[in-house]
């Protein structure tokens, strides 16, 4: 399989390359604002684990596996590094997968990026994949990522209330989804809409 190159208007995932890891360490540093909602219960990783992550991630592979767990956001006008989708099993035993998305450069945030991210995403997971359903976890803490969600059709499927107690505040935690053939005809040209 040749290297993953989708492109749409504002945002281009691609594989890792080694060139990215300079802006990745920089976008990994525990002090960045992405890590107060980005799961902020399980706690910001340490320098050692944010530098780990980042080697980890650009490591040059022969044998990358399709579909790719993880690709770079990047600013498809500039180049710049600014996010990464990811996906992993929520259930191997049942083709359960469950997406990630997180833009790391807080100057991208309520751009559309992480919208036209996450559309790519799905679209390419299904294409490559006899994937059911996708979805994705967060939690009432994280307004922008629910309304992506919405925002590109998924379904709230699970609304565990007040489930995220910590630092003194109470949260749901949420799972939206999406069916293969819903994503279809969300995503159909607008002639064969509602047929
Ligand atoms: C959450 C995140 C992915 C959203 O990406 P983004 O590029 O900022 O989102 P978009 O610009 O595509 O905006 C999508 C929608 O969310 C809204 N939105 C974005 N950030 C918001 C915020 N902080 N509060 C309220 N709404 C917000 C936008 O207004 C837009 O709504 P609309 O469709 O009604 O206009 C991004 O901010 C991010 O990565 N944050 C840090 C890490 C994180 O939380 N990752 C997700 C973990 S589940």
């Amino acid at each position: 399989m040749d290297g993953v190159d989708l492109k749409g208007h504002k945002v281009w995932l691609r594989d890792w390359r080694p060139v990215d890891l300079e802006p990745l360490r920089d976008l990994l540093d525990p002090a960045r604002p992405w890590h107060e909602t980005n799961g902020p219960y399980f706690g910001r990783p340490t320098a050692a684990d944010a530098d780990s992550k980042a080697l980890k991630l650009v490591a040059p592979s022969t044998d990358l596996p399709d579909p790719r767990t993880s690709l770079a956001v990047t600013d498809l006008n500039n180049g710049r590094l600014i996010g990464q989708v990811s996906w992993y099993w929520e259930s191997a035993q049942t083709d359960w997968r469950r997406l990630g998305l997180v833009i790391y450069d807080e100057r991208y945030w309520g751009g559309g990026f992480g919208t036209e991210a996450l559309r790519l995403r799905t679209t390419y997971l299904f294409s490559r994949t006899d994937a059911l359903r996708l979805d994705f976890a967060t939690f009432s803490g994280n307004p922008g990522m629910i309304a992506i969600g919405r925002r590109l059709g998924f379904v709230e499927e699970a609304r565990f209330r007040r489930a995220r107690r910590w630092a003194g505040g109470v949260h749901d935690a949420v799972v939206y989804g999406v069916l293969r053939e819903e994503w279809e005809q969300l995503n159909a040209p607008r002639a064969s809409r509602h047929r």
